[in-house]
């Protein structure tokens, strides 16, 4: 019986995991240098972390939770974003009582029941940050200004910001009347689930990708039209530090997201190269949900980015993300040569090389071809006689050359790259 991962889960391998790793660790670099730590939440919550923070009408809730009973008939939910356990962990610990503001950052996968295809799985990792306390635009920016600086440090080319703001619950339901009004004629045009959302929640038919509703939307009100004193203040405050910063962004009014938590400012990083799902990236600011979880009134702002689209685009881009290769491989021949070999090898390794063994008893020839696959750079060989004489051979696979070398010296012609190479 053969078993396949289930659909739209996938296994990450190498050569693609040294892509995610570099991803890993230049995003670790960036939020140290901003002051965010790393918090590690559960990937199971109470359902109604989701439902209450996410909102009982998104598509997240309505048709992509994996959720089940535990064996006590409570409500689980496999976490299906980030920001819900974090705002829940900041107020079950009390973190709203440290000093403002407190930056976290998460990693780890994500669960969602979506259609998958090209760049949207089912299983898939996400690395997000939350900045809580900070309500003036000065942190809007350096939460964009961070991610900007995130992806130019992986490497990642041709991506464009695009930012908006939607208002908070005292404009919002102007906007919303707004909406109602200008949809209500030409309603039963729209799609089936556009027509739910009229009721239910009509920003997201801003968001609805079907080509009819995208026309049918044209010269709908924008929400920028529509906000309240302080929401312009805030963005207006965004985007000229934005512009002093020289931080390109283009402004979508039709940026509404979709998860319910948001207030104001909201951006997305997309991208041209990976067909349908072309974010790469996506925030905003949450000023509510603190509140809303039990917590003193705390303005608060994040993003995330999704790890396999942005791990696509980097090996699609191919910008010199070179796979590990072992530094040494080393040949024997006969037992004691094996075994003097594995003890050059700890000593190695100590040292910090990556060095691997000839495991099982093959001709040189057959070992030495081995060691080119596996992409060594030098392979010492060692038989009787070198024993004998305390001294091995080496070989350089990469720069060609050889000759021959004490043992006891073998560490420094590791690090004196020009004694291993051609004359
Ligand atoms: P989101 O837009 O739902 O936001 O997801 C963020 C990113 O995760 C997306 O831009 C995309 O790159 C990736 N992503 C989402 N769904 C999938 C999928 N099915 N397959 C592959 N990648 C996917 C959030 O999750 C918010 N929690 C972000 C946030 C943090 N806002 C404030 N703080």
């Amino acid at each position: 019986m053969a078993y396949n991962a289930l659909k739209g889960i996938q296994d990450i391998l190498p050569p693609d995991i040294h892509v995610w790793q570099r991803i890993e660790s230049v995003a670790r670099e960036i939020f140290q240098r901003y002051g965010f730590q790393e918090i590690r939440v559960p990937i199971i919550e109470s359902t109604d972390v989701f439902i209450r923070s996410i909102g009982e009408t998104t598509d997240i809730v309505e048709k992509e939770m994996y959720t089940f009973q535990d064996k006590a008939g409570r409500s689980i939910t496999m976490r299906p974003e980030g920001t819900a356990p974090a705002v829940r962990c900041y107020v079950e610990h009390h973190l709203y009582n440290l000093p403002v503001p407190q930056k976290f950052f998460y990693s780890g996968p994500m669960f969602r029941y979506e259609r998958p295809q090209k760049g949207r799985f089912r299983q898939f990792y996400q690395i997000g940050v939350e900045a809580f306390g900070v309500s003036q635009p000065s942190i809007d920016v350096e939460v964009i200004a961070m991610l900007k600086n995130l992806l130019e440090g992986i490497g990642l080319k041709e991506v464009k910001f695009e930012l908006n703001s939607i208002g908070c619950e005292k404009c919002r339901p102007d906007y919303k009347n707004a909406l109602l009004k200008f949809f209500e004629s030409k309603l039963s045009d729209f799609c089936p689930d556009c027509q739910r959302r009229y009721n239910t929640n009509p920003l997201r038919i801003l968001d609805c990708k079907v080509e009819r509703c995208i026309e049918l939307r044209k010269g709908a009100p924008a929400v920028a039209e529509h906000l309240c004193g302080d929401c312009r203040e805030h963005f207006t405050g965004l985007v000229s530090r934005l512009d002093l910063m020289k931080i390109a962004y283009t402004l979508n009014p039709n940026l509404v997201r979709g998860l319910d938590y948001y207030t104001r400012t909201t951006f997305e990083v997309t991208t041209e190269h990976l067909g349908a799902q072309k974010a790469v990236a996506a925030g905003g600011r949450y000023d509510r949900l603190v509140e809303e979880f039990g917590g003193p009134s705390t303005p608060a702002i994040g993003f995330a980015i999704g790890m396999e689209r942005i791990a696509t685009l980097l090996q699609a881009q191919n910008s010199e993300l070179r796979t590990p290769q072992p530094k040494v491989f080393i040949a024997t021949l006969g037992k004691e040569a094996e075994i003097e070999g594995f003890k050059i090898a700890e000593d190695l390794r100590a040292r910090g090389f990556w060095v691997e063994p000839n495991y099982a008893g093959a001709s040189l020839k057959s070992q030495l071809r081995k060691a080119d696959r596996i992409g060594a750079e030098i392979a010492f060989i060692i038989g009787e006689n070198e024993l004998k004489a305390g001294k091995i051979q080496w070989k350089n696979l990469k720069k060609g050359g050889q000759g021959e070398v004490e043992i006891k010296d073998i560490p420094a012609i590791l690090t004196d790259d020009i004694q291993t190479s051609n004359p």
